[in-house]
């Protein structure tokens, strides 16, 4: 296992090295900074479930490593058992998470590779499909840049942005969606800070999101996740900039779980609340935010956190993971190719010309 300190500036998530998938175990932020070793499409699979790895865009670069991974193990076989095994891997893949839609999205992505290459050698689409993952990757970060740019021109100079969970650099190959408007609004030389709320149960803000703001020095406040409303009736939010996992048709919004409690609260307050979003993470499929699969995870992650657990033992818990913003409570999309204010079913689809 790799260790490095975590005075690094360049927040590498996911990396290609001798043969593997090296990922950030994302579970021991802030206060171990370790990568995780991955050889094949199962253990890539337990890494999402077990959130090693989180965040939609990065989920779906994990999925495609984990693909590619697959093939390389499975290319000495014949074509018979190099099929089998490749459909195992796709299925523990997709049975791994189910809100983001980036991992179905990069799944299918792949799956078109291998059906594509179907006359070549193993070896060959093996190389194919670990091309398509790099090509994945380096075409996330793109987009988040791109999608910097958009956003950046929606924030003033001297905005106090709020988000929730992470959507930085750690949840995507690079850059991150809500996080890489802040950074490349302060890139352009805007005075920015942050205020980040801590996000329960997981506390990827507390955990995630301040640890790398703290990293780029851009001036971030923490916050329990019952504080927002109050910093917003005292005039102290001026924004509040959100990733998702899945959109819906209609332009509803998935989101970690708290995100439509802020929502509300922005609305009720004036605020403008803007999703960084990224068209992968579009699902047309689905009418509208009703049909989204929402992840339930573990009781433990409500009753305490890692070791400590101090709820009464016994206690009924629920634990939805993600929930749904109405599309009439966004202000705007911030996708690669530019901004959708008040997005409704027509301007989404006008995104994806036939
Ligand atoms: O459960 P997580 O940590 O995977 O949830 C992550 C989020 O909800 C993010 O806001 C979303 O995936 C967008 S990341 C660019």
């Amino acid at each position: 296992m790799e260790q490095l300190t975590t005075g690094q500036q360049a927040v590498q998530t996911l990396k290609w090295l001798d043969g593997r998938l090296q990922m950030i175990d994302q579970r021991v932020l802030p206060a171990r900074f370790e990568y995780l070793s991955f050889s094949s499409a199962s253990e890539v699979a337990e890494g999402i479930r077990t959130m090693v790895v989180r965040g939609a865009p990065a989920i779906g670069c994990a999925a495609a490593y984990g693909i590619a991974l697959e093939a390389l193990a499975l290319r000495q076989l014949n074509r018979e058992a190099f099929a089998a095994g490749m459909e195992r891997g796709f299925a523990v893949l997709a049975a791994s998470r189910p809100t983001a839609v980036n991992l179905f999205w990069a799944l299918a992505r792949m799956r078109g590779v291998w059906q594509v290459g179907l006359h070549l050698s193993l070896t060959e689409i093996a190389a194919s499909l670990l091309h398509e993952a790099h090509e994945i990757a380096a075409e996330d970060v793109r987009i988040n840049r791109a999608m910097g740019v958009y956003g950046a021109a929606l924030l003033a100079d001297g905005a106090r942005v709020l988000t929730h969970c992470n959507a930085g650099a750690l949840a995507t190959a690079g850059h991150g969606t809500a996080l890489g408007v802040i950074r490349s609004a302060v890139e352009a030389g805007k005075q920015i800070s942050v205020i980040a709320d801590e996000t329960r149960p997981f506390l990827q803000g507390a955990r995630l999101t301040a640890w790398e703001m703290v990293q780029e020095k851009i001036p971030v406040t923490l916050i329990t996740d019952n504080m927002s409303g109050y910093l917003m009736s005292r005039g102290e939010i001026d924004a509040v900039v959100v990733g998702t996992d899945r959109v819906a048709a209609n332009g509803d919004v998935a989101n970690k779980i708290g995100t439509y409690m802020v929502s509300v609260l922005a609305q009720r307050h004036g605020i403008p609340f803007y999703v960084a979003c990224p068209l992968s993470t579009i699902d047309l499929t689905i009418p509208d935010g009703a049909a989204i699969p929402i992840e339930e995870r573990s009781p433990e992650e409500v009753t305490g956190f890692r070791d400590c657990q101090w709820a009464a033992p016994g206690v009924a818990v629920r634990n939805p993971a993600f929930d749904v913003t109405p599309a009439e409570l966004v202000t705007a999309l911030i996708t690669e190719k530019g901004v959708v204010m008040r997005p409704n079913r027509q301007s989404i689809a006008a995104l994806f010309p036939i």
